[in-house]
């Protein structure tokens, strides 16, 4: 079954304030044409990418005065169907929730989504801070600039799915998605300074040594971390060569695009996109289940 990605065309994106400090809105109006033309040449190739890759992209209409729906991983956390739209922390993106959840309604119309819930009482940021891993099936999730605490139980509880709570140590890494990236070959490649003290260790309780593969500082501040990964293809932003051949090592291709236009608004590869058909594998286990039993 191949991947449904959600993305939102970039006719409405700019770098208008500063919520997170990659973020340059005197950069931005500098010279808000050229950044404008070549965002949509950045979007454009990594749509082009992800289609490649064997995806079906689905693109939504942004909203004016609303320049960070371009990055609908934060729009809604997805699994088996279920959409959890999101609540955001800051005044700057808190209108966003309701035309993504008319988006969602939309996806719904069409049968790309079954239900679509509002997050309450939390902030949660989508995607970008609850990450579905497909090898081990369960939600990183993660918390502090952003994301509430709380928000983890929310997801577990909503989506019935396990969960395990990273807190973010940095302003930088923002939202887990900026620092975390499972592979689909079941390595995560991940940021250590990004995460507390205790987030590191309760990921190594989970993920043994020789699936961790660290991004050093470079990799980091090149957005790559920030990445799609998509069977043995990984699309991220322009990484380091020392990253491309480490990944390429464990046989990965690694597709690397220039994302600067989006980076300049602290986001990337990962960001820019939203899985709309991840499945917990709920279902089969219980069909296994069932089959074993009547065995
Ligand atoms: N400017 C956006 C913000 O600060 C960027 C969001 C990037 N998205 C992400 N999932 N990390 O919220």
């Amino acid at each position: 079954m191949s991947a449904t990605i959600l993305m939102t065309d970039p006719a409405r994106y700019e770098v208008a304030y500063a919520i997170n400090p990659w973020m340059r809105p005197a950069d931005w109006s500098a010279s808000p044409a050229a950044h404008a033309h070549a965002a949509r040449s950045a979007w454009s190739r990594l749509k082009a990418a992800l289609e490649a890759a064997g995806a079906r992209v689905v693109v939504m209409e942004g909203e004016a005065g609303l320049p960070d729906m371009v990055f609908p991983a934060n729009a809604a956390v997805v699994l088996d169907g279920k959409a959890l739209i999101a609540r955001f922390r800051h005044p700057e993106r808190a209108p966003e929730a309701l035309p993504f959840a008319r988006a969602f309604e939309r996806l719904q119309k069409d049968g790309l989504i079954g239900d679509v819930a509002r997050t309450e009482g939390v902030f949660q940021e989508g995607a970008g801070d609850a990450i579905w891993d497909r090898s081990r099936r369960l939600f990183w999730v993660g918390s502090g600039p952003r994301s509430s605490p709380a928000s983890a139980q929310l997801i577990g509880e909503h989506f019935g799915a396990p969960t395990v709570s990273l807190a973010l140590a940095t302003e930088r890494f923002y939202h887990l998605d900026t620092c975390f990236c499972p592979l689909a070959g079941g390595e995560v490649l991940y940021y250590p300074p990004a995460l507390t003290k205790a987030a590191r260790g309760r990921f190594f309780d989970l993920v043994p040594a020789s699936e961790r593969i660290e991004a050093s500082d470079e990799d980091a501040d090149a957005f790559s971390v920030n990445a799609v990964s998509l069977g043995r293809t990984i699309i991220m932003a322009r990484p380091p060569r020392r990253l491309a051949d480490q990944l390429a090592e464990r046989g990965y291709e690694v597709v690397g695009l220039d994302l600067s236009p989006f980076i300049l608004s602290g986001g990337g590869a990962f960001c820019m996109t939203l899985r709309l058909d991840h499945t917990s594998g709920a279902e089969a286990r219980a069909v296994r289940a069932h089959a074993l039993e009547t065995a």
